[in-house]
Protein backbone atom coordinates (compact mmCIF):
# COMPACT_ATOMS: atom_id res chain seq x y z
CA UNK A 1 0.00 0.00 0.00
CA UNK A 2 1.60 3.27 -1.08
CA UNK A 3 -0.44 5.53 2.14
CA UNK A 4 -2.81 5.72 4.34
CA UNK A 5 -5.73 6.93 2.19
CA UNK A 6 -5.78 4.17 -0.58
CA UNK A 7 -6.21 5.38 -4.67
CA UNK A 8 -8.05 3.25 -6.32
CA UNK A 9 -8.76 3.92 -10.14
CA UNK A 10 -11.48 2.28 -12.24
CA UNK A 11 -10.86 2.72 -16.21
CA UNK A 12 -13.73 2.55 -19.11
CA UNK A 13 -16.82 4.01 -20.83
CA UNK A 14 -19.57 5.55 -18.84
CA UNK A 15 -22.36 5.92 -20.96
CA UNK A 16 -25.30 8.56 -21.00
CA UNK A 17 -28.34 6.54 -20.26
CA UNK A 18 -32.19 7.20 -20.85
CA UNK A 19 -34.58 5.42 -19.13
CA UNK A 20 -38.24 5.63 -19.37
CA UNK A 21 -39.97 7.61 -16.85
CA UNK A 22 -43.95 6.62 -18.44
CA UNK A 23 -45.76 9.18 -21.00
CA UNK A 24 -42.89 8.89 -23.03
CA UNK A 25 -40.97 11.03 -20.78
CA UNK A 26 -36.92 10.05 -20.40
CA UNK A 27 -34.83 10.30 -17.33
CA UNK A 28 -30.98 11.07 -18.04
CA UNK A 29 -28.50 8.95 -16.14
CA UNK A 30 -25.14 7.97 -16.04
CA UNK A 31 -24.10 4.09 -16.40
CA UNK A 32 -21.09 1.74 -17.59
CA UNK A 33 -19.45 -1.48 -15.70
CA UNK A 34 -16.54 -0.06 -14.28
CA UNK A 35 -17.97 3.95 -13.77
CA UNK A 36 -20.81 1.81 -11.74
CA UNK A 37 -17.73 -0.27 -9.52
CA UNK A 38 -15.85 2.73 -8.82
CA UNK A 39 -18.87 5.30 -7.83
CA UNK A 40 -19.97 2.36 -5.47
CA UNK A 41 -16.00 1.77 -4.19
CA UNK A 42 -16.07 5.52 -3.61
CA UNK A 43 -18.99 5.55 -1.79
CA UNK A 44 -18.71 2.44 0.20
CA UNK A 45 -14.77 3.59 1.10
CA UNK A 46 -15.74 7.50 1.90
CA UNK A 47 -12.37 9.25 3.04
CA UNK A 48 -10.56 6.11 3.32
CA UNK A 49 -10.07 6.05 -0.51
CA UNK A 50 -9.56 8.37 -3.31
CA UNK A 51 -11.43 6.71 -6.29
CA UNK A 52 -10.81 8.27 -9.86
CA UNK A 53 -12.83 7.45 -12.88
CA UNK A 54 -10.32 7.34 -15.85
CA UNK A 55 -12.12 8.10 -18.98
CA UNK A 56 -12.77 10.83 -21.94
CA UNK A 57 -15.92 12.88 -22.49
CA UNK A 58 -16.94 15.79 -24.42
CA UNK A 59 -16.74 19.57 -23.44
CA UNK A 60 -20.78 19.45 -24.06
CA UNK A 61 -23.43 20.44 -21.57
CA UNK A 62 -23.77 16.75 -20.75
CA UNK A 63 -20.30 15.74 -20.47
CA UNK A 64 -19.84 18.84 -17.93
CA UNK A 65 -22.91 17.30 -16.07
CA UNK A 66 -21.30 14.28 -15.69
CA UNK A 67 -18.34 15.52 -13.47
CA UNK A 68 -20.36 17.78 -11.72
CA UNK A 69 -22.17 14.12 -10.35
CA UNK A 70 -18.58 12.79 -10.08
CA UNK A 71 -17.71 15.59 -8.11
CA UNK A 72 -20.59 15.66 -5.93
CA UNK A 73 -20.27 12.04 -5.12
CA UNK A 74 -17.07 12.22 -3.82
CA UNK A 75 -15.10 11.07 -7.05
CA UNK A 76 -11.80 12.26 -7.96
CA UNK A 77 -12.22 13.80 -11.48
CA UNK A 78 -8.29 14.22 -12.33
CA UNK A 79 -8.30 11.25 -14.57
CA UNK A 80 -10.75 12.73 -16.92
CA UNK A 81 -9.96 13.48 -19.88
CA UNK A 82 -11.82 15.57 -22.37
CA UNK A 83 -11.79 15.77 -26.06
CA UNK A 84 -13.19 18.59 -27.81
CA UNK A 85 -14.52 16.52 -30.98
CA UNK A 86 -16.63 13.80 -29.80
CA UNK A 87 -19.56 13.34 -27.10
CA UNK A 88 -20.38 10.58 -24.42
CA UNK A 89 -21.94 7.37 -25.86
CA UNK A 90 -25.22 6.59 -25.11
CA UNK A 91 -28.24 4.24 -24.54
CA UNK A 92 -31.81 4.05 -24.19
CA UNK A 93 -33.51 1.67 -22.03
CA UNK A 94 -36.95 0.27 -24.15
CA UNK A 95 -39.56 -1.58 -21.52
CA UNK A 96 -42.12 -3.35 -23.47
CA UNK A 97 -44.28 -5.09 -20.37
CA UNK A 98 -41.20 -5.94 -18.01
CA UNK A 99 -38.45 -6.85 -20.68
CA UNK A 100 -36.14 -4.45 -21.51
CA UNK A 101 -34.14 -3.21 -24.18
CA UNK A 102 -31.28 -1.68 -24.95
CA UNK A 103 -30.43 0.70 -28.19
CA UNK A 104 -26.72 1.93 -28.06
CA UNK A 105 -24.86 4.83 -29.52
CA UNK A 106 -21.39 4.41 -28.66
CA UNK A 107 -19.30 3.77 -32.26
CA UNK A 108 -17.84 7.48 -32.12
CA UNK A 109 -17.64 8.18 -28.28
CA UNK A 110 -15.69 9.73 -26.52
CA UNK A 111 -14.52 7.27 -24.37
CA UNK A 112 -12.99 5.17 -27.40
CA UNK A 113 -9.36 6.88 -27.75
CA UNK A 114 -9.32 6.99 -23.31
CA UNK A 115 -6.13 4.91 -23.95
CA UNK A 116 -4.21 6.95 -26.99
CA UNK A 117 -1.91 8.25 -25.03
CA UNK A 118 0.44 6.17 -22.63
CA UNK A 119 1.97 9.49 -20.65
CA UNK A 120 -1.69 9.97 -20.15
CA UNK A 121 -2.36 6.69 -18.98
CA UNK A 122 1.00 6.53 -16.81
CA UNK A 123 0.18 9.44 -14.91
CA UNK A 124 -3.51 8.62 -14.30
CA UNK A 125 -2.25 5.02 -12.69
CA UNK A 126 0.72 6.24 -10.65
CA UNK A 127 0.60 5.50 -7.11
CA UNK A 128 -2.70 3.50 -7.33
CA UNK A 129 -3.07 0.86 -4.82
CA UNK A 130 -6.03 -0.99 -7.05
CA UNK A 131 -6.96 -0.28 -10.77
CA UNK A 132 -9.77 -2.16 -12.03
CA UNK A 133 -10.75 -2.87 -15.72
CA UNK A 134 -13.39 -5.45 -17.64
CA UNK A 135 -13.78 -7.11 -20.75
CA UNK A 136 -15.84 -3.80 -22.08
CA UNK A 137 -13.15 -1.57 -21.54
CA UNK A 138 -10.83 -3.86 -23.66
CA UNK A 139 -13.57 -4.09 -26.23
CA UNK A 140 -14.23 -0.49 -26.84
CA UNK A 141 -10.22 0.27 -27.22
CA UNK A 142 -8.81 0.06 -30.80
CA UNK A 143 -6.05 -2.41 -30.70
CA UNK A 144 -3.19 0.37 -30.58
CA UNK A 145 -4.72 1.85 -27.51
CA UNK A 146 -5.43 -1.77 -26.11
CA UNK A 147 -1.93 -2.42 -26.59
CA UNK A 148 -1.07 0.97 -24.59
CA UNK A 149 -3.32 -0.10 -21.91
CA UNK A 150 -1.55 -3.35 -21.52
CA UNK A 151 2.10 -2.00 -21.57
CA UNK A 152 1.15 0.67 -18.86
CA UNK A 153 -0.72 -1.74 -16.52
CA UNK A 154 2.14 -4.25 -16.40
CA UNK A 155 4.38 -1.58 -15.42
CA UNK A 156 2.10 -0.09 -13.08
CA UNK A 157 1.72 -3.56 -11.76
CA UNK A 158 5.64 -3.98 -11.04
CA UNK A 159 5.16 -1.34 -8.96
CA UNK A 160 2.93 -2.73 -6.82
CA UNK A 161 -0.45 -1.78 -7.76
CA UNK A 162 -2.98 -4.73 -7.82
CA UNK A 163 -5.30 -4.90 -10.96
CA UNK A 164 -8.37 -6.13 -10.91
CA UNK A 165 -10.41 -7.45 -13.94
CA UNK A 166 -13.98 -8.55 -14.46
CA UNK A 167 -14.29 -10.45 -17.91
CA UNK A 168 -18.01 -9.50 -18.88
CA UNK A 169 -18.01 -10.54 -22.19
CA UNK A 170 -20.17 -8.87 -24.69
CA UNK A 171 -19.99 -10.63 -28.29
CA UNK A 172 -21.59 -7.64 -29.65
CA UNK A 173 -18.79 -5.48 -29.42
CA UNK A 174 -16.50 -7.64 -30.69
CA UNK A 175 -16.20 -9.04 -34.98
CA UNK A 176 -15.43 -12.50 -33.34
CA UNK A 177 -15.45 -14.41 -30.39
CA UNK A 178 -11.69 -15.54 -31.01
CA UNK A 179 -10.78 -11.68 -30.92
CA UNK A 180 -12.61 -11.40 -27.52
CA UNK A 181 -11.00 -14.77 -25.89
CA UNK A 182 -7.55 -13.30 -27.38
CA UNK A 183 -7.77 -9.99 -25.83
CA UNK A 184 -9.34 -11.29 -22.20
CA UNK A 185 -6.35 -13.48 -22.19
CA UNK A 186 -3.72 -10.64 -22.33
CA UNK A 187 -5.67 -9.14 -19.62
CA UNK A 188 -5.91 -11.86 -17.53
CA UNK A 189 -2.22 -12.40 -17.64
CA UNK A 190 -1.63 -8.99 -16.27
CA UNK A 191 -4.53 -9.27 -13.13
CA UNK A 192 -4.24 -10.29 -9.76
CA UNK A 193 -7.64 -10.52 -9.40
CA UNK A 194 -10.55 -12.08 -11.89
CA UNK A 195 -14.32 -11.50 -11.51
CA UNK A 196 -16.35 -13.04 -13.77
CA UNK A 197 -19.98 -14.17 -14.17
CA UNK A 198 -20.47 -17.50 -14.57
CA UNK A 199 -22.86 -16.96 -17.31
CA UNK A 200 -20.00 -15.26 -19.57
CA UNK A 201 -17.61 -17.81 -19.11
CA UNK A 202 -19.92 -20.35 -20.00
CA UNK A 203 -20.39 -18.22 -23.11
CA UNK A 204 -16.75 -17.22 -24.12
CA UNK A 205 -15.37 -20.98 -23.12
CA UNK A 206 -17.14 -23.23 -22.65
CA UNK A 207 -16.90 -24.13 -19.04
CA UNK A 208 -19.76 -26.38 -17.45
CA UNK A 209 -19.53 -25.38 -13.94
CA UNK A 210 -17.85 -22.24 -12.16
CA UNK A 211 -15.27 -24.96 -10.31
CA UNK A 212 -13.67 -24.84 -13.81
CA UNK A 213 -13.78 -21.96 -14.34
CA UNK A 214 -12.15 -20.90 -11.06
CA UNK A 215 -9.20 -23.91 -11.90
CA UNK A 216 -8.79 -22.39 -15.78
CA UNK A 217 -7.83 -19.05 -14.54
CA UNK A 218 -5.58 -20.94 -11.03
CA UNK A 219 -4.13 -22.27 -14.45
CA UNK A 220 -3.25 -19.26 -15.81
CA UNK A 221 -1.48 -17.61 -13.07
CA UNK A 222 -4.49 -15.95 -11.31
CA UNK A 223 -3.91 -15.45 -7.69
CA UNK A 224 -7.63 -14.33 -6.97
CA UNK A 225 -10.83 -15.69 -8.33
CA UNK A 226 -14.26 -15.37 -7.64
CA UNK A 227 -17.23 -16.52 -9.99
CA UNK A 228 -20.39 -14.54 -9.51
CA UNK A 229 -23.19 -16.58 -10.52
CA UNK A 230 -26.55 -14.91 -10.24
CA UNK A 231 -29.08 -16.18 -7.36
CA UNK A 232 -26.47 -19.58 -7.14
CA UNK A 233 -23.70 -19.65 -5.04
CA UNK A 234 -20.32 -17.73 -5.40
CA UNK A 235 -17.13 -19.96 -5.95
CA UNK A 236 -14.24 -18.40 -5.36
CA UNK A 237 -10.20 -18.74 -4.82
CA UNK A 238 -7.07 -17.33 -3.48
CA UNK A 239 -3.67 -19.38 -3.21
CA UNK A 240 -4.13 -22.08 -0.60
CA UNK A 241 -8.13 -21.30 0.06
CA UNK A 242 -11.07 -22.66 -2.07
CA UNK A 243 -14.68 -21.06 -0.84
CA UNK A 244 -18.19 -22.34 -2.12
CA UNK A 245 -20.05 -19.34 -0.45
CA UNK A 246 -24.67 -19.54 -0.82
CA UNK A 247 -25.77 -16.26 -2.19
CA UNK A 248 -28.32 -14.97 0.35
CA UNK A 249 -31.99 -14.41 -0.85
CA UNK A 250 -33.22 -11.20 -1.78
CA UNK A 251 -36.58 -10.09 -1.57
CA UNK A 252 -38.43 -7.14 -3.94
CA UNK A 253 -35.87 -7.53 -7.08
CA UNK A 254 -36.95 -4.64 -9.05
CA UNK A 255 -33.82 -4.39 -11.59
CA UNK A 256 -30.84 -6.92 -12.17
CA UNK A 257 -29.05 -4.45 -13.77
CA UNK A 258 -25.38 -3.76 -12.54
CA UNK A 259 -25.78 -6.44 -10.00
CA UNK A 260 -22.24 -7.69 -10.91
CA UNK A 261 -20.59 -4.46 -11.11
CA UNK A 262 -21.94 -3.49 -7.89
CA UNK A 263 -20.68 -6.68 -6.47
CA UNK A 264 -17.35 -5.97 -7.42
CA UNK A 265 -17.09 -3.12 -5.72
CA UNK A 266 -17.94 -4.50 -1.81
CA UNK A 267 -15.89 -7.01 -2.95
CA UNK A 268 -12.86 -5.21 -3.64
CA UNK A 269 -13.25 -2.69 -1.00
CA UNK A 270 -13.05 -5.25 1.24
CA UNK A 271 -10.03 -6.72 -0.25
CA UNK A 272 -8.59 -3.26 -0.10
CA UNK A 273 -8.90 -3.07 3.86
CA UNK A 274 -7.23 -6.72 3.71
CA UNK A 275 -10.55 -8.21 4.58
CA UNK A 276 -10.49 -12.48 4.13
CA UNK A 277 -11.80 -13.76 1.03
CA UNK A 278 -15.03 -15.07 2.90
CA UNK A 279 -15.89 -11.42 4.42
CA UNK A 280 -15.30 -9.94 0.93
CA UNK A 281 -17.83 -11.92 -0.61
CA UNK A 282 -20.57 -11.24 2.00
CA UNK A 283 -19.70 -7.50 1.37
CA UNK A 284 -19.92 -8.20 -2.31
CA UNK A 285 -23.38 -9.60 -2.18
CA UNK A 286 -24.92 -7.24 0.28
CA UNK A 287 -23.69 -4.45 -2.11
CA UNK A 288 -25.42 -5.72 -4.56
CA UNK A 289 -28.73 -6.68 -3.12
CA UNK A 290 -29.11 -3.11 -2.86
CA UNK A 291 -28.53 -2.50 -6.58
CA UNK A 292 -31.45 -5.18 -7.32
CA UNK A 293 -33.87 -3.44 -4.87
CA UNK A 294 -33.34 -0.33 -6.75
CA UNK A 295 -33.98 0.56 -10.64
CA UNK A 296 -30.85 1.42 -12.22
CA UNK A 297 -27.82 0.14 -12.36
CA UNK A 298 -25.96 1.97 -9.13
CA UNK A 299 -28.14 2.01 -5.94
CA UNK A 300 -29.24 5.21 -4.03
CA UNK A 301 -25.77 7.30 -2.46
CA UNK A 302 -26.79 7.10 1.39
CA UNK A 303 -27.85 3.79 1.09
CA UNK A 304 -24.70 2.68 0.21
CA UNK A 305 -22.66 5.06 2.30
CA UNK A 306 -24.51 4.21 5.03
CA UNK A 307 -24.28 -0.03 3.96
CA UNK A 308 -20.01 1.04 3.71
CA UNK A 309 -20.49 2.19 7.54
CA UNK A 310 -21.71 -0.97 8.46
CA UNK A 311 -19.35 -3.45 6.81
CA UNK A 312 -16.70 -1.24 7.38
CA UNK A 313 -17.20 1.10 10.43
CA UNK A 314 -16.55 4.57 11.18
CA UNK A 315 -14.45 6.02 8.45
CA UNK A 316 -13.60 9.98 7.42
CA UNK A 317 -16.71 12.01 6.16
CA UNK A 318 -16.75 12.19 2.07
CA UNK A 319 -16.05 15.68 0.82
CA UNK A 320 -17.30 16.78 -3.16
CA UNK A 321 -14.44 17.19 -4.77
CA UNK A 322 -13.43 20.71 -6.67
CA UNK A 323 -10.09 19.28 -8.17
CA UNK A 324 -10.09 20.51 -11.90
CA UNK A 325 -10.42 18.01 -14.83
CA UNK A 326 -7.58 17.68 -17.49
CA UNK A 327 -8.61 19.33 -20.79
CA UNK A 328 -6.51 18.80 -23.74
CA UNK A 329 -6.57 19.03 -27.82
CA UNK A 330 -8.34 15.85 -29.13
CA UNK A 331 -6.91 12.91 -29.37
CA UNK A 332 -4.05 12.58 -30.87
CA UNK A 333 -2.11 9.58 -30.46
CA UNK A 334 1.86 9.75 -28.94
N1 LIG B 1 -31.60 -13.24 -8.28
C1 LIG B 1 -30.64 -12.90 -7.42
N2 LIG B 1 -30.79 -13.09 -6.09
C2 LIG B 1 -29.83 -12.75 -5.21
N3 LIG B 1 -28.65 -12.20 -5.57
C3 LIG B 1 -28.42 -12.01 -6.87
C4 LIG B 1 -29.40 -12.33 -7.88
N4 LIG B 1 -28.89 -11.98 -9.09
C5 LIG B 1 -27.66 -11.48 -8.85
N5 LIG B 1 -27.37 -11.49 -7.52
C6 LIG B 1 -26.17 -10.98 -6.87
O1 LIG B 1 -25.39 -10.24 -7.79
C7 LIG B 1 -24.13 -10.89 -8.03
C8 LIG B 1 -23.76 -10.76 -9.50
O2 LIG B 1 -24.78 -11.32 -10.29
P1 LIG B 1 -24.54 -11.94 -11.72
O3 LIG B 1 -25.90 -12.02 -12.36
O4 LIG B 1 -23.79 -13.20 -11.60
O5 LIG B 1 -23.61 -10.88 -12.41
P2 LIG B 1 -23.82 -9.92 -13.68
O6 LIG B 1 -24.70 -8.80 -13.23
O7 LIG B 1 -22.44 -9.49 -14.01
O8 LIG B 1 -24.44 -10.79 -14.77
C9 LIG B 1 -24.34 -12.31 -7.56
O9 LIG B 1 -23.12 -12.90 -7.13
C10 LIG B 1 -25.30 -12.12 -6.39
O10 LIG B 1 -24.61 -11.72 -5.22
MG1 LIG C 1 -21.14 -8.66 -15.25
Amino acid sequence: MHSDILRIVGIGEAMVELSPAGEGLYRLGFAGDTFNTAWHLAQLLGGRASVGFCTRIGTDATSQRFVSELKRDGLDTKVVGRDKSKHMGLYMIELNGTERSFQYWRGESAAKSLANKSAKLEQDQAGADLIHISGITVAILPPHAREKLLRTLSTARRTGTRISFDPNVRPALWSSLDKARNATLDFVAIADIVLPSFDDERLLWGDSNPTQTVRRYRDLGVAETVVKNGSDPVTCATPGEQHWLPTPAVSGIVDTTGAGDAFNAGYLAARCQELGQTEAVAAGQAVSAEVLKSAGARAHRDTIRALGLRLFGSQPEVAARRDDITLDDGAALD
